[in-house]
């Protein structure tokens, strides 16, 4: 295996754990580089379903290292609550790594980022609540403790002396929340580091150093249409999802990634506010959500469901710099009459037709799809395990997908098990 990216080309919850689980067999490093606990990821083996949102999902194979890299956040609270629910399990945890540069989310982060959701009105993002937003735009400020502070209580002194009292006067002037002192927060850090101490990298230089000439698997979380410079913005997540985040959050370099696998369903879904062209509020959304079981891992919310994009998924090839794509839950089409995929969006004013996407979303309330009609298969495909032997429809379907969005597809999944997976030669 290529040293390889695995993204979501939409907007997120695509089933790329399946994906990176998959690959993670064959990977002797896997790294999670953006995002913190708002991601949901889930993996069905051997009869268990585990639940990921921080760890990489890598951690169920004896013989993968998985880092978690700076590009992340963490809120440890949540990741002691995954990291036991896991170990209950019996997930074992001696090969996890976490990079000392990684960012804290602290309690106020989770405040602040509840307050904006309830107060904000329009402007209402959809967060997952998890602080994520407030922890990026502190570590931009810099104003953000990494987790290496947590083992030095004299940056960690001279760190909260500059930070909180910048932080105490927004938090109370603006959000209304009480301020915290520099011993609470100092309490809080020296619980943080006995829960982190047995696996933060030190040496993860060294450790990146001797994977150099191995096989290196990038986890993304979220996805494409989510990333804070690429995606709906301001209806976005505030990492980098693109492949190219792999790059800054890792600790390897651009050079180091050889093939980005954009995972992508066969129809859209989202959660949270936000444009959505084909979103369908209609029974067909409706039974694409029963059957595709579109309810968040993370939050439980149910997931906006519509047909498949081939404009944001072309877009999603191009920013994303995706090689190779993963299309999932292609069975849950399997008795449906007629399949529809967006191959442009029309501009309900004046009639323009956009093949690119067009990134002023602000404009998206008055575009409409425009929509080619497939025949379906009419056919449980849920046992093929061979791509000659999927139904000719199938095949059609895919190939008319390829074309539209200019990138081959080379896995296809057909339910939610490691063997429901098709790898194409
Ligand atoms: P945040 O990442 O919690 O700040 O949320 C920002 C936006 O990203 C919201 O619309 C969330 O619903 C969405 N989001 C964040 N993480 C995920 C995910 O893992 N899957 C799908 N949507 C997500």
């Amino acid at each position: 295996m290529k040293n390889t990216v695995v993204i979501g080309a939409q907007w997120g919850d695509e089933g790329k754990a399946k994906i990176t689980d998959l690959l993670a067999e064959k990977a002797d490093l896997v790294i999670r580089y953006q995002g913190g606990c708002n991601a949901g990821h889930t993996v069905v083996t051997g009869g268990q379903t585990y639940k990921f949102h921080l760890i990489p999902s890598g951690i169920l194979y004896d013989n993968t290292t998985c880092f978690i890299g700076a590009g992340t956040v963490i809120h440890p609270e949540s990741f002691e609550k995954e990291f036991n629910e896991l170990k209950s399990q019996g997930v074992n945890f001696e090969n996890l790594k976490i990079s000392p540069l990684a960012t804290i989310t602290l309690p106020y982060h989770i405040e602040v980022d509840g307050w904006s959701e309830s107060n904000s009105g329009k402007g209402k993002i959809g967060t997952t609540k998890r602080g994520i937003g407030p922890t990026y735009t502190d570590k931009m400020a810099r104003i953000a403790l990494k987790i290496q502070d947590l083992f030095s209580p004299e940056a960690l002194s001279e760190k909260l002396d500059m930070i909180l009292p910048v932080k105490n006067k927004t938090l109370e002037k603006v959000y209304g929340i009480e301020p915290y002192s520099k011993d609470c927060i100092t309490a809080l850090c020296e619980k943080y580091a006995e829960l982190f101490k047995p696996y933060v990298a030190f040496d993860w230089q060294e450790i990146l150093n001797a994977y150099k000439n191995k096989t290196i698997l990038f986890e993304g979380a979220q996805g494409v249409m989510l990333d804070i410079d690429y995606g709906t913005y301001p209806f976005v997540t505030s990492s980098n999802p693109i492949g190219g985040g792999a790059a800054t959050g890792s600790g390897y370099g651009p050079t180091m990634i050889q093939e980005v696998i954009g995972v992508t369903k066969a129809y859209v879904t989202r959660v949270g506010e936000g444009p959505f062209v084909t979103e369908l509020k209609d029974e067909i959304g409706e039974k694409i959500q029963k059957i595709g079981h579109e309810f968040g891992v993370t939050t439980g919310r149910p997931r906006r469901c519509g047909w498949f994009d081939a404009v944001i998924m072309r877009y999603a090839v191009l920013v994303g710099g995706i090689t190779n794509i993963a299309l999932t839950k292609i069975d849950v089409f399997d008795t449906f009459d007629k399949i529809n995929v967006c191959v442009a969006y029309k501009d309900t004013r004046d009639g323009k037709v956009y093949k690119s996407y067009p990134t002023d979303v602000f404009i998206h309330k008055y575009l409409e799809p425009v929509y080619e009609t497939m025949e379906g298969w009419k056919q449980d495909i849920t046992g093929i395990r061979r791509y000659e032997d999927l139904p000719e429809n199938t095949k059609k379907y895919i190939k008319r997908v390829e074309e539209l969005v200019g990138a081959r597809i080379g896995i296809l999944s057909v339910g939610p098990d490691r063997e429901q997976t098709i790898f194409r030669v």
